[in-house]
């Protein structure tokens, strides 16, 4: 099974549109999650529309002394993943194609959303993540885009950005997948040593104590005892061998990413329980979706 590849602009212009188009970015090493998003979009539209995934490392979201120069490229098995999962074609660029002017100076800025959390921990993180997906939406020109909700806070700027700049697509969340143990699928789990992967089960076991918590009585949830539940199992995880050092456990609003007052009642619907952590060398993110009230 095979499907085409376009390297630059010019190709993925010139390919020409069939039916609907629906367009999964990713920075390739793909795994089943990537796989699911493409399986989603094929969903979306139809065996007559069109599936883009486009392939990209894209050093703008990278801050120094992260993972840029070891995280994983896997070309050709990445071309596989996408075939087996309906993809049309995969537009993966070079750096020079993308910013031929080198680094560019006119960016997409996340606003406040972007400075908490994953923003707070990594500065310029999601400014470098909406240029680039500024830039692929217009290259692509989709009418449905595809974003996991494994990084629930990319899908909230993502989609805060499509709605505050009118740009003419629809965003979709897909929901994580996750292995059997609850370990929710990211290129960088291939960093971890099965010793170091045994601790990082505490992420979603601590989000999935945090849920039970939330679904414990019947008043409203509090807001305390689910972020109370979550900590207990990364404390314990934090004096294991090798440990876990957690970067924040947060439990906020999915619009705005804000934290969730700690009275019960004051937010009610939706709400995303998200952790982020290091286990050796490796940072891991993960969330649960969970009702209030
Ligand atoms: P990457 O980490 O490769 O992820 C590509 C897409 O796959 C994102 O939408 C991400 O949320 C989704 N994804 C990753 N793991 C998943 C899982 N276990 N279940 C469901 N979806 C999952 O996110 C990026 O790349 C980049 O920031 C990008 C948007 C491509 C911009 O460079």
């Amino acid at each position: 099974m095979s499907v085409p590849v376009l390297r630059t602009a010019a190709e993925l212009r010139a390919l020409p549109r069939r039916g609907r188009r629906a367009v999964v970015m990713t920075m390739g090493a793909l795994h089943e999650g990537h796989a699911g998003l493409v399986r989603a979009a094929r969903e979306r539209v139809g065996p007559e529309g069109q599936v883009v995934v486009t392939v990209f490392v894209n050093p703008l979201q990278f801050g120094a002394g992260e993972d840029l120069d070891r995280y994983p490229r896997t070309l050709d098995a990445d071309l596989v993943v996408a075939a087996e999962a309906g993809a049309d074609a995969v537009f993966a660029p070079p750096v020079a194609e993308v910013y031929p002017g080198g680094e560019p100076e006119v960016r997409v800025t996340a606003g406040p959303m972007g400075e908490r959390l994953e923003g707070a921990s990594r500065p310029g993180h999601f400014d470098g993540v909406l240029t680039v997906v500024a830039k692929f939406l217009h290259l692509t020109a989709p009418d449905v885009a595809l974003f996991g909700e494994k990084d629930a806070q990319q899908l909230a700027v993502i989609t805060r950005m499509v709605r505050d700049l009118n740009f003419p697509v629809e965003i979709v969340g897909v929901p994580t997948v996750r292995e059997t143990d609850g370990l929710a699928l990211s290129s960088r789990n291939r960093y971890l040593s099965p010793e170091e992967r045994t601790t990082a089960l505490a992420l979603s076991r601590a989000l999935f104590a945090g849920r039970d918590a939330a679904a414990r009585g019947d008043g409203p949830a509090d807001p305390e005892e689910i972020r109370a539940a979550a900590r207990a199992v990364l404390a314990e995880a934090e004096k294991a061998d090798p440990p876990l050092t957690v970067d924040y456990l947060a439990l906020v609003d999915p619009s705005d990413f804000t934290e969730v007052p700690a009275e019960p009642g004051a937010h009610t619907g939706e709400a995303v329980l998200a952790v982020a952590a290091r286990v050796g060398t490796t940072r891991l993110i993960d969330n649960v979706r969970l009702r209030l009230g």
